[in-house]
């Protein structure tokens, strides 16, 4: 220990005299020997010495900096009595850390964070970045402007288009903007082999990053390696940028920035050392370095029996032994289906299951019982013991705290509709940071699936005839016209598109996932509009008020009726951007429009049922009418389901479209508020929850 820290000593000052450089090492941050980070935001210390950039706080950003500015421009030497003339080129610097990424929501995508230098002077205007994709770095009006004089290194896990970002898992060098001047996915090069190996940035395993910049070739490498490993020889990203123009300072600031998002993610910096002058950054010694907590993940999978068969005949040796190694089996089986109860469960009896019931109908949450992962977590077919009732489980990671008695309440209280097009939910069960909901199971699956393929390449179901998705279309609309209308109270859906729209054995529509972004809705901070919903399917209002209504679930029933009839999402994405560097978007009500103005809305009817010639022109003229009346951007001006059902059902003739439909444009209606909802890049359309945050929502203009 001793030893080593008299090497780095040493070392530093033979630095100090040769070259006047800078070092420092931090192994753990909590102090002992090293000086206190200058935080700011939501970034701690832990007691144990780990960096915490993100905490818990959502749509916050954090900055951790070496307390001193370091010298980039060392002096040189100068006849004594005159000053010192500061050298025109940037000395080089070498740095090392170590960092995790740890989301806790499977599934959805987290936010990313960056290493950077910044002058002494530049370092205010931090105060007004903006989290989540700008991970504190800039804001939207000072994204590229060359007076922020930042140089910085992103780890992102979120691909932004709006920033030309390549994946949602790379390392980018940013010049004064998010538009990264060079990018790589995260990964490193074997030694050996010299094949690329990737990296996943937000495994939750320590990742080591190593960044040099010499001086006098102006020449910037990025490595990466799983921590412990030794530094890969090849780099994963160099190139030469000139430093000295972009940090136009001679002493800099050093650290480190996060921004969070909608979904929590904690970004822990475990260990770090920086020197200029040419030397490498000192190594960080991994034993030295905190221990990450432990987040909660997916139950280990059961012990194996042939384990068993040879830890029996051991245990056998000695009593004290054998009593030992029960008690730690007894204990492990405890954890392993350990549920939280609380008091005010006992309530909801009935509803509730035996974690261990549910892990031995789905095999222990076996891979080959996965039906499919959404934006709430992972669903696995199971059988009940005893019943053999098929069942579909859905594992829902949440944060713990506040909303869950709320929500499950809400659960339970769904948990009693009942209708031939809704699927059903049979209970749930909770554990710490989870909350697993038992469905009815759905053979067919989900009707994005004959519409679009499953996505993964994989093969595409015969395609619904006609008469079928008319039939799933009136399902669909008889289960929210209850969910609305006929049961005790009013319940809106909030999440209404052709993936949440399940097929039973007899191929009927059902509705499914109502009330779970009910999740993502506790906490009402009124500076924050929380739009839980899917891109394409949300109604205009709903971006700017946040509040979901019947008639905002009439909204996107319109754009599944469009989506049914047309065989088309509601939203694709191009590949190709526009000047203004916008993704070209495909945006199907517009399309339909226009058929309809053109005088033949047939011709947005699904390709393949034109081509087979087998569809009814009547019927599938009234859906895409329909489908348009609902869609109307005023949400006084849509029917109520009650209205939808008598159209459908011919009892009522549809009324011509509104004559403003000649002049109206959905994507336009939509950009309106657009500008914010790119602004925190939630324009996805694959996303299912949505925030919209004080930035930008105010007025409602
Ligand atoms: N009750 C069920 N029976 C059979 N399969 C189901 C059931 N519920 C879900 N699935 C399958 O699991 C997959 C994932 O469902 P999930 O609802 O989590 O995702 P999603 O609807 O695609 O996305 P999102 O979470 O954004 O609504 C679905 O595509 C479906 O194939
Ligand atoms: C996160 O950090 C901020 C600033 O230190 C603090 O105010 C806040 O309470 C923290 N939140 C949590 C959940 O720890
Ligand atoms: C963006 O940041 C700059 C500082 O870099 C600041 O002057 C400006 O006011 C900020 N703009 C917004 C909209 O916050
Ligand atoms: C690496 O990439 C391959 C192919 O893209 C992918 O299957 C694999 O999961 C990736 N590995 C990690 C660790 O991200
Ligand atoms: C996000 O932040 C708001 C307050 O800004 C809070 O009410 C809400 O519960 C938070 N959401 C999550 C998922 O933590
Ligand atoms: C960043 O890239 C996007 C997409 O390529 C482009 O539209 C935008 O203008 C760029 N911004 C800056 C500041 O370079």
């Amino acid at each position: 220990m001793l030893p080593k820290k008299l090497l780095l000593l040493l070392q530093l000052l033979a630095q100090l005299l040769v070259a006047g450089g800078v070092d420092f090492a931090y192994e753990g941050f909590a102090g002992g020997g090293t000086r206190q980070l200058s935080l700011d935001g939501m970034a701690t210390i832990m007691p144990d010495g780990l960096l915490l950039l993100t905490n818990d706080t959502n749509m916050s950003k954090a900055h951790a900096f070496h307390p001193d500015l370091v010298t980039l421009r060392p002096a040189l030497p100068t006849a004594p009595g005159t000053t010192a003339v500061p050298t025109a080129t940037m000395s080089s610097f070498s740095t090392t850390f170590v960092f995790a990424i740890a989301s806790d929501l499977v599934g959805l995508s987290t936010s990313g964070f960056a290493f950077l230098v910044v002058p002494g002077n530049a370092r205010d205007a931090l105060a007004s970045a903006m989290p989540a994709q700008y991970l504190g770095l800039f804001n939207t009006s000072s994204n590229g402007d060359p007076r922020n004089h930042v140089f910085a290194v992103e780890l992102d896990t979120v691909r932004n288009p709006e920033f030309g970002d390549m994946d949602d898992n790379h390392v980018g060098l940013d010049i004064n903007s998010l538009n990264s001047s060079v990018a790589a996915t995260a990964g490193y090069y074997d030694d050996d082999a010299g094949v690329f190996r990737n990296l996943s940035l937000a495994s939750r395993e320590p990742l080591q990053v190593w960044v040099d910049y010499d001086g006098a070739t102006t020449e910037i490498a990025v490595a990466m390696a799983p921590a412990g490993s030794p530094r890969p020889k090849r780099p994963l990203l160099s190139t030469r940028i000139d430093l000295s123009t972009v940090i136009a300072a001679d002493t800099a600031y050093v650290g480190f920035s996060s921004g969070s998002s909608i979904v929590l993610c904690r970004h822990y910096v475990l260990g770090w050392s920086f020197s200029t002058g040419g030397a490498a950054a000192p190594p960080l010694d991994h034993a030295q370095l905190p221990k990450l907590p432990r987040v909660a993940g997916p139950p280990k999978p059961p012990r194996s029996r042939a384990t068993l068969a040879i830890a029996l005949p051991i245990m056998t040796t000695t009593a004290v032994l054998a009593a030992v190694a029960v008690g730690v089996l007894v204990h492990r089986r405890r954890l392993r289906y350990a549920e939280l109860r609380e008091d005010w469960e006992e309530e909801f009896g009935p509803h509730r299951f035996a974690f261990k019931d549910l892990h031995d109908a789905t095999g222990g949450f076996k891979d080959k019982r996965l039906l499919g992962a959404g934006g709430f977590g992972s669903v696995y077919m199971g059988a009940l013991p005893g019943s053999r009732t098929q069942v579909a489980v859905k594992r829902v990671s949440h944060e713990s705290r506040q909303g869950v008695k709320e929500f499950i309440a809400e659960v339970v209280s769904i948990g009693r509709l009942r209708h031939r097009n809704l699927v059903q939910l049979l209970g749930y069960c909770r554990r710490k940071g989870e909350l697993l909901l038992v469905y009815d199971y759905m053979p067919n699956g989900s009707l994005d699936k004959y519409l679009h393929g499953d996505g993964d390449g994989g093969s595409k179901p015969a395609t619904l005839g006609w008469a079928q998705r008319l039939r799933i279309i009136k399902g669909v609309a008889s289960g929210l016209l209850y969910m609305h209308e006929d049961w005790e109270k009013v319940v809106v859906h909030r999440d209404i598109k052709a993936s949440n729209v399940l097929l039973d054995a007899e191929m009927n529509g059902r509705l499914g996932d109502f009330g779970l972004a009910r999740l993502y809705d506790h906490g009402a901070d009124p500076h924050t509009t929380r739009v839980v919903g899917t891109m394409g399917y949300l109604a205009p209002e709903l971006m700017r008020t946040g509040k979901a209504t019947t008639l905002s679930d009439v909204f996107a029933f319109g754009a599944f009726l469009l989506e049914v009839a047309c065989g088309r999402r509601p939203i694709e994405e191009g590949d190709e951007e526009d000047v203004y560097g916008d993704v070209e978007r495909f945006v199907l009500a517009d399309w339909v429009l226009g058929h309809w103005r053109n005088g033949a809305i047939a011709g947005a009817v699904d390709a393949e049922l034109r081509a087979a010639g087998v569809y009814d022109a009547a019927e599938a003229d009234l859906v895409l009418r329909l489908g348009l009346t609902c869609m109307h951007p005023s949400p006084a001006a849509r029917p109520s389901m009650r209205q939808v059902m008598q159209y459908l059902d011919g009892s009522t003739p549809l009324p011509e479209l509104p004559p403003t439909y000649v002049t109206f444009n959905m994507l336009a209606a939509m950009e309106t508020h657009q500008g914010v909802l790119r602004s925190l890049s939630i324009w996805r359309a694959a996303s299912s929850v949505a925030t919209i945050s004080d930035i930008g929502v105010d007025s409602g203009r």
